[in-house]
């Protein structure tokens, strides 16, 4: 049976979060911030926690079955300096996350995506690495530890231009975390371990978040309700559209992709009292604001308006 979370209490909600978080604010105290990306049930990040009272740590994960063990964990240890955090690590560390503000930052066992053709899936390639090594403080390293030695190799070959220096050691188990004793378990004796050194410091900026602007329109056109796709530079898809003829409202399931953000949300079409309908993001779905979002307001506007 599933074990129940105690408390959503270090959970932090990020998407109604002013962003970059206020992390001496999320702990109630200034302390070095520290990072765990991929903290999967969350085991190492509060033995660490437990074991380092001084320091602020951060736990992210982008699955929610992961980040609620973690939650259990960090309440049943009556945690007060560990928190987590549900996101993709790239647009966690871009957003939430200033510049030079990671005291540490370690992740272990991240997937490898071993196939070749998949490759693009890995966490370490050398965007993420240049991002990585913009939050970092002068004086902070990240440590990587992985079971997979192409996946460590290719790491290795994305560092250069980074600003981050490399230090590559075959180490015995030494983190005892789920996934370590996984691979132990299947006989695994040597890991790879890399620790990352900030050499330069290179500028990557938190993004701004523009203000959306929801379209109004004074008529509908029903038969417009259907699904579209359009290609771009920012694409945005129509996938699904569920319609109440009667109360004139609707709810457009949309993907936009731009950059290396992609975002699934509801769009909602709601009569105004005064006459007219208005579009907004649905109230609850999390969406970012950005460029694409308002693309995908002002083209669905468009789409519906009866000219
Ligand atoms: C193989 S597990 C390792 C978990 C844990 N570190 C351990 O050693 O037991 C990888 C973890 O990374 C998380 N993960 C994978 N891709 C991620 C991403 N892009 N951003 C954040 N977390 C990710 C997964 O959900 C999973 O919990």
């Amino acid at each position: 049976m599933t074990a129940p979370y105690l408390s959503l209490d270090p959970l932090v909600p990020w998407r109604q979060l002013p962003r970059p978080i206020a992390w001496d604010q999320i702990f109630g105290r200034s302390a070095p911030l520290e990072l765990e990306i991929g903290c999967g049930n969350g085991e190492v990040l509060t033995r660490r926690a437990g074991e380092r009272p001084e320091v602020n740590l951060v736990g992210l994960d982008v699955d929610w079955v992961s980040a609620r063990r973690a939650l259990r964990r960090i309440n049943l240890a009556g945690l007060g300096n560990a928190v987590v955090v549900q996101t993709e690590a790239a647009l966690g560390l871009e957003r939430l996350f200033t510049p030079q503000s990671l005291a540490g930052v370690w992740c272990l066992f991240p997937r490898p995506w071993p196939r070749p053709c998949d490759a693009h899936h890995r966490l370490f390639s050398n965007r993420f690495l240049r991002l990585l090594g913009s939050r970092l403080t002068p004086t902070a390293t990240c440590r990587l530890v992985t079971d997979f030695k192409p996946f460590a190799d290719w790491v290795a070959g994305q560092i250069p231009g980074t600003g981050l220096e490399a230090v590559w050691q075959e180490v015995p188990p030494t983190v005892n975390s789920k996934y370590e004793r996984k691979w132990q378990g299947q006989g695994q004796k040597v890991f790879y371990e890399l620790t990352l050194v900030k050499g330069e410091h290179q500028p990557w900026p938190n993004p701004e978040e523009p203000v959306l602007h929801y379209p109004h329109f004074d008529s509908l056109n029903p038969e417009a309700l259907t699904t579209w796709e359009d290609w771009g530079e920012i694409s945005v898809l129509c996938k699904d559209v569920l319609y109440d003829r009667e109360a004139g409202r609707a709810l457009l399931r949309m993907v936009v992709l731009e950059d290396d953000l992609e975002q699934a949300f509801y769009l909602e079409l709601m009569p105004k009292p005064q006459g007219g309908h208005l579009l907004r993001p649905a109230p609850g779905c999390g969406v970012l604001p950005s460029l694409g979002v308002q693309r995908a307001l002002e083209l669905t506007a468009r789409r519906l308006s009866r000219t």
